[in-house]
């Protein structure tokens, strides 16, 4: 018989999955719980659920159920450029910013060529380098975040993109101005630069830059964008990114027909017109970030100093026995062993009583174990 899995490309054949956060109907299963009392910090959701304006808009395309969406999301790439100040032929929409990871890793690499990223860095940055047959160029990260001085160094002529998160999942770290602009102003000008700002909504105080700044200054950078975070959408997968028109053309190339369905297109537009679920989004998850902070400061745990709407917490010891403990007590967070960090876990700031219910669980389990 045929070995499918030599079969496959050298590229797939290393690749791990990636592992999403427990579903909670998953947990109530396996330990005959009930679903609501489970609570799931697992995977930087927005924990407000969805808000009224998001549900009248879906509710209004219920109708429309039968045809097609708008393959070229009209209305929703008019919004987008408005907001970010660029033309709407430098949008590109994607089914979640996942989307377009791949659509930059489809169309600009190939075997033989290499993308740049940092160590602890988004698992999936690898997945679509491997899965077009690409190498992945990891380099050792600095107090947890991206090293860009070293990130540069690791280019060479085969690197076509170097993907940086700002901040980064799952470690929280972030980078500022400075930073950012010294190195766009160093990178070759023909690889491209991915800036993924999955979490930027969240980034209070000012540190870190907004990157559709450097848009019109350097023409092979790309923001990424989600509104799977702080506009509360993560199950509709709707993303986008911002770039040159030249860039926005190629991936156009390559993206499926109708990427972005009707339902997430609609509740996309209303997500970005509703400015106080965003400031509540915002709000909640400063609270929450204090209150973690402050349990973890009680336990006498470190943590890594984070800008997401998640916190890293350093167990000083493995946490893979303290994860399944807090599963045991009906509370679902994320291990980070395969990220090169096995003795920290990730935490999504919950509403106030979820993350309450994760310290006081955090306290027994640790007490216990
Ligand atoms: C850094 C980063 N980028 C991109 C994504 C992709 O999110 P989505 O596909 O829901 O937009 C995530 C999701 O967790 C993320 O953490």
């Amino acid at each position: 018989m045929s070995d499918f899995l030599a079969l496959a490309q050298s590229g797939v054949q290393k690749l791990s999955p990636y592992v999403p956060g427990k579903p909670v109907d998953e947990l109530a299963r396996e330990l005959k719980l009930d679903p609501a009392n489970i609570v799931k910090l697992a995977s930087n959701e927005n924990p407000l659920g969805a808000s009224p304006k998001v549900r009248e808009a879906i509710a209004n395309e219920l109708a429309e159920l039968t045809r097609y969406p708008d393959g070229n999301g009209f209305e929703l790439k008019t919004q987008l450029a408005e907001r970010c100040r660029v033309q709407t032929n430098q949008v590109t929409l994607g089914n979640g910013s996942n989307d377009i990871l791949e659509l930059v890793a489809r169309a600009y690499l190939a075997p033989g060529q290499n993308a740049v990223f940092s160590e602890h860095a988004f698992a999936v940055y690898p997945i679509v380098t491997q899965a077009v047959g690409a190498e992945s160029r990891v380099v050792p990260a600095k107090e947890w975040g991206h090293d860009l001085p070293a990130m540069l160094a690791a280019i060479d002529a085969n690197t076509r993109i170097v993907f940086i998160a700002n901040p980064n999942n799952p470690t929280g770290t972030w980078f500022n101005a400075q930073a950012l602009g010294d190195f766009l102003r160093d990178v070759p000008q023909d690889v491209l630069v991915v800036l993924d700002e999955a979490y930027i909504e969240y980034a209070v105080g000012g540190e870190l830059p907004d990157g559709l700044d450097y848009l019109a200054q350097h023409p092979n950078l790309l923001v990424s964008r989600t509104f799977s975070k702080a506009y509360g959408l993560a199950a509709l997968r709707v993303g986008y990114a911002l770039s040159s028109p030249v860039i926005a053309d190629v991936l156009n190339r390559v993206r499926q027909p109708f990427n972005v369905n009707s339902l997430a297109l609609a509740a996309a537009c209303a997500a970005l017109n509703d400015a106080a679920y965003l400031a509540k989004s915002r709000e909640l998850n400063e609270f929450g970030m204090q209150q973690l902070q402050e349990g973890c400061r009680e336990l006498d745990l470190g943590w890594i100093p984070s800008k997401g709407n998640f916190l890293c917490i350093d167990l000083g010891r493995v946490a893979a026995p303290v994860f399944q403990g807090l599963l045991q007590e009906g509370v679902i967070v994320r291990p980070v062993a395969n990220y090169g960090m096995p003795n920290h876990l990730r935490v999504t700031i919950g509403l106030p009583t979820e993350n309450a219910r994760f310290l006081e669980a955090l306290s027994k389990v640790l007490a216990s174990a």
